[in-house]
């Protein structure tokens, strides 16, 4: 099994991922919302890469079961239902709905990478399972860290070791790319307490002066669900 890590998919072209088996990383907030949502009864979440193309599909939607929902510059948008936070997305309120989901970030890799084989996506919280799942997979894999702006950031990178890390536990040497290597290493002295690295981190300081510190106690914890995320047909459904 061989696994790289893709800091950044800006210069990317999506036909790059055909036929590729893919996990994507958005620890602070993106896939730990997918996560959240699907784990809590949300049907299927639908991952879009521009603002208008949320709104125009949300237009021709069914609007009882549908709610529009995402971020820019951290903040929900006007005209949304809920923002990106994690503890928005509670079942009462997502249960038996379609989102239709739009982030600065998370929601573009998910969308850059629409032509891979398989398309997960992975948080701190879906962590063991997901490197459970790549095991009884057994095929090589990219990992997409979703970054900011489309670079590189710190805490996708430390996730992408952590998943790294567990995979090597349960399989013999899966061969790493130099970049998987080099998230192996910054995982190694990033992990002692998630909670305090993601906090020290600029997306994280971000958070916190913007009021959403409480969302990144929820992203930092590792393994509170099973579920995966899995991308078929434009949607991203419960594996
Ligand atoms: C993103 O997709 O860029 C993030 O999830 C941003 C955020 O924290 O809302």
């Amino acid at each position: 099994m061989k696994i790289n890590v893709l800091f950044s998919n800006l210069f990317l072209d999506e036909l790059y991922f055909t036929g590729k088996t893919v996990v994507v990383i958005d620890v602070l907030r993106a896939t730990t919302v997918i996560t959240t949502a699907l784990a809590n009864g949300a049907r299927e979440i639908i991952p879009v890469s521009t603002l208008d193309f949320a709104m125009k599909i949300s237009g021709d939607a069914f609007r009882s079961q549908t709610l529009l929902c995402g971020e820019r510059n951290t903040k929900m948008v006007e005209g949304f239902n809920l923002g990106n936070s994690p503890l928005e997305y509670r079942p009462e309120v997502v249960a038996g709905k379609s989102i239709i989901f739009y982030t600065t970030n998370g929601s573009k890799a998910i969308v850059k990478a629409k032509f891979s084989k398989n398309l997960f996506a992975c948080s701190f919280n879906n962590l063991p399972a997901i490197a459970r799942h790549m095991i009884q997979l057994n095929e090589d894999f990219e990992i997409i860290c979703a970054g900011t702006n489309g670079l590189f950031n710190l805490e996708d990178a430390v996730c992408a070791g952590v998943l790294i890390n567990q995979i090597k536990k349960l399989t013999e040497n899966p061969e790493l790319s130099d970049s998987a290597n080099a998230s192996l290493i910054l995982s190694n002295s990033n992990t002692k307490n998630l909670f305090n690295f993601l906090c020290s981190t600029e997306h994280g300081r971000l958070l916190i002066e913007n009021g959403f510190e409480d969302d990144i106690l929820v992203c930092s914890k590792i393994g509170s669900t099973d579920v995966i995320p899995y991308y078929v047909s434009g949607t991203m459904k419960r594996l």
